[in-house]
């Protein structure tokens, strides 16, 4: 059982990586897939996101989830609220008993530099720092990481990430960024861990 991280928030709220060292029988004699996914390895992920989500709250009815038209999964009755996330070879999900939620999960690359422009304002660039230094990349991911979960948590789609999302500042020693939601004015705390290849964020509000 290649669970890479795991983290009871509270006794509602639950989250998990996985490491997908298993093939796609495993998962498929485990759990149902809710789309077509032709890609084999993208399928593969998609099929590990959903068995986490019975691994974390073993009652967790994969047969009410439906599929909104943003394309965020969800539960109807709202037993549950969960996001899911994956890259390369991990899948991570966080569910709620009576919060919503939402998770991404990033492999730091260095072509995100490219695409700062889209997502990082004139603001975050200096209280992150992102000018200089040898650990650019992982910030950028980090601040584009935070800005998918957010995103997620919202999940009705048509966010602009400069201009909906944002953040305020950086706690390291806790872990957390603050941010403003202009969509809906909301102050979120959002919540992060870096791992040796791997950045890992989430929101529960
Ligand atoms: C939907 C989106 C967040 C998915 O992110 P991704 O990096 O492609 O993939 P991830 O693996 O992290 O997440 C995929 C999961 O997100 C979930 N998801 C998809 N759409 C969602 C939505 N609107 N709300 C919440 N969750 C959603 C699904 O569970 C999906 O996995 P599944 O289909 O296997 O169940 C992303 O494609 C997106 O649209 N981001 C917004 C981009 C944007 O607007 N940018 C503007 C500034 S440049």
């Amino acid at each position: 059982m290649p669970v890479f991280f795991q983290h009871i928030i509270n006794d509602t709220t639950r989250l998990g990586i996985w490491k997908i060292e298993e093939s796609e029988d495993f998962f498929k004699g485990n759990v149902p897939q809710h789309r077509d996914v032709t890609h084999p390895h993208k399928r593969l992920q998609h099929l590990a996101g959903r068995f986490l989500l019975q691994f974390l709250f073993p009652d967790f009815p994969y047969e009410l989830i439906k599929i909104a038209d943003t394309k965020k999964p969800f539960l109807p009755n709202e037993q549950y609220h969960f996001s899911i996330s994956h890259c390369g070879d991990y899948a991570a999900a966080i569910v709620s008993k009576d919060k919503r939620v939402g998770i991404d999960v990033e492999i730091p690359v260095e072509k995100i530099k490219k695409i700062q422009h889209k997502f990082v304002s004139a603001y975050e660039q200096r209280i992150f720092n992102l000018q200089s230094g040898n650990s650019v990349d992982r910030r950028l991911t980090l601040l584009w990481s935070v800005k998918e979960a957010v995103y997620k948590w919202f999940g009705d789609g048509e966010v602009e990430f400069i201009e909906h999302i944002r953040l305020q500042n950086i706690n390291e020693g806790e872990e957390t960024m603050h941010c403003f939601f202009a969509k809906t004015s909301e102050e979120l705390t959002i919540h992060y861990r870096n791992f040796d290849r791997l950045v890992l964020t989430w929101v529960c509000s």
